[in-house]
């Protein structure tokens, strides 16, 4: 079987190299010839732990190949997966433009029957509107079917998630999709759910829209803790053994980024609208997420009242660990407003720097250890979870800081243990630890939600 995966972004790169990885011929087509002679050399245009090492093992056992020239490769091919990307649109809908456009490329130079597989994450009805549009416009007499086949890997865990999911969806409207479908995945192994085109294509909206809805819940309830004196990590540990509420995504902070989430929400509650519904509790996630994500901007404001002239560390700028996306990261419009306050701020991401200079390439100091963010700084915001910095001790805050003020949208320490030092400690769902002299206590911000 020739199998081709068009986009050469997280969902087409991983998809392609892992299904080489289980012994396929595959071929990831991308317009970009620098990209396509960086993974040639084995070198993955995206930071995705593991993935260097399959491109550069199946690129040299032949099974995978990578060009730019799409049409000798969709020429013969039996499989072709679009896995290009589908970014939001100001409006919220998603812009399908680059599926249109590889769609085009594959009508007008397909010349035997063949299976495309949308692989991106697209609005319900999209299979149909695609395999109308490759069948207007094919060159050669051949039978073109589309199936739905979606992708739920995440960041920085991908090629894990890829060759060991929970399950594989497929949305067909014909034995023989099914039954090809059936073929490339066998050797992975896993459950396989078969449906209809919509349905696959709903899977995955209603997947990740419930996942941000869990976060955007339990973002809620730990607002509402700090006002009644409860923990959120307490409450969430005490829901997760009910097996039917489990113990994932009901991690409290500063609100959901990434690549997914955001725009998912965004287009599944535009399409509802489009079609004349309103889905509340999506409406009510996209809201309680925009606001969860200056949390720790507005506790800052409340206990200095003004941030001019202070140094601010930031510990963390991806939107989670593990990856150095910054796609809808609460670091960014945090930043521009403590920027905005007249703050000095001094940044460490392990892997984010290079993608952060991008947007802020002078107004902030960018360091290569945690340590040195922290040297002499006036308070320090915790972005992102990185081990590198769950496990910087708090006594280091305590010997380099100017005064010892954590911000943490992450909830990486455990109160007891800052009870035990002089510092003050603002998180997510738990109660401030101010550890200061009794009259600036009732300057301090208590519960900020
Ligand atoms: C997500 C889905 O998990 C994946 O199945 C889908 O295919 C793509 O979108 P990803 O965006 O890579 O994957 O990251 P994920 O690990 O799900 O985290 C998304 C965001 O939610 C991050 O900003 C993370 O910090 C936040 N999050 C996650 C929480 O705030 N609390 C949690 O308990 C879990």
């Amino acid at each position: 079987m020739k199998i081709v995966v068009a986009g050469t972004g997280y969902v087409g790169l991983v998809t392609g190299a892992c299904l080489a990885h289980l012994g396929h011929s595959v071929t990831c087509v991308d317009t970009n010839k620098e990209k396509i002679e960086l993974m040639k050399q084995g070198i993955s245009p995206i930071y995705e732990p593991g993935l260097d090492e399959i491109l550069k093992k199946n690129y040299e056992e032949s099974r995978l190949d990578f060009t730019t020239d799409y049409k000798s490769v969709y020429k013969d091919a039996d499989v072709i997966f679009i896995g290009v990307g589908t970014p939001e649109r100001e409006d919220g809908s998603a812009n399908l433009d680059y599926v249109y456009k590889a769609s085009e490329q594959i009508a007008e130079n397909v010349e035997k029957d063949c299976l495309v597989v949308v692989k991106s994450t697209v609005p319900i009805g999209t299979n149909d509107k695609v395999e109308e549009f490759l069948k207007e416009h094919l060159k050669n007499d051949v039978q073109i079917e589309v199936a739905s086949n979606p992708e739920f890997l995440s960041q920085g865990t991908a090629v894990k998630d890829t060759l060991y999911s929970s399950r594989i969806v497929i949305g067909v409207k014909s034995d023989r999709a099914r039954d090809t479908l059936r073929e490339v995945y066998e050797r992975f192994n896993q459950p396989i759910v078969v449906t209809n085109r919509r349905s696959a294509e709903m899977i995955k909206y209603a997947s990740n829209d419930f996942l941000a809805l869990k976060i955007s819940f339990i973002n809620e309830i730990a607002n509402f803790c700090e006002i009644v004196g409860a923990d959120v990590e307490d409450v969430a540990n005490g829901m997760s053994y009910d097996p039917r509420i489990g113990d994932k995504f009901l991690k409290a902070g500063i609100g959901y980024g990434g690549s997914c989430f955001p725009k998912d929400t965004k287009a599944l509650h535009w399409l509802a609208n489009d079609n004349g519904y309103e889905l509340k509790t999506i409406k009510a996630t996209i809201e309680v997420n925009e606001n969860q994500k200056y949390k720790l901007f507005r506790k800052a404001k409340q206990r200095f009242r003004s941030l001019k002239g202070m140094k601010v560390a930031i510990l963390g700028l991806t939107f989670k660990p593990g990856t150095d996306d910054l796609r809808d990261a609460p670091s960014i419009p945090n930043v521009r407003r403590l920027l905005d306050e007249g703050a000095e701020i001094v940044a460490y991401d392990p892997v984010g720097e290079e993608n952060f200079k991008k947007l802020f390439p002078t107004e902030i100091t960018y360091v290569k250890t945690p340590e040195e963010t922290l040297k002499d700084a006036d308070a320090a915001f915790i972005f992102t979870e990185w081990n590198e910095i769950k496990s910087l001790h708090l006594n280091i805050y305590k010997e380099l800081m100017n005064t010892p003020i954590i911000f943490d949208g992450r909830n990486c320490y455990k109160i007891n243990d800052v009870e035990e030092k002089a510092i003050e400690y603002y998180s997510v769902g738990r109660k401030a630890i101010l550890n200061l002299k009794e009259d600036a206590k009732s300057e301090a911000a208590m519960a900020i939600v």
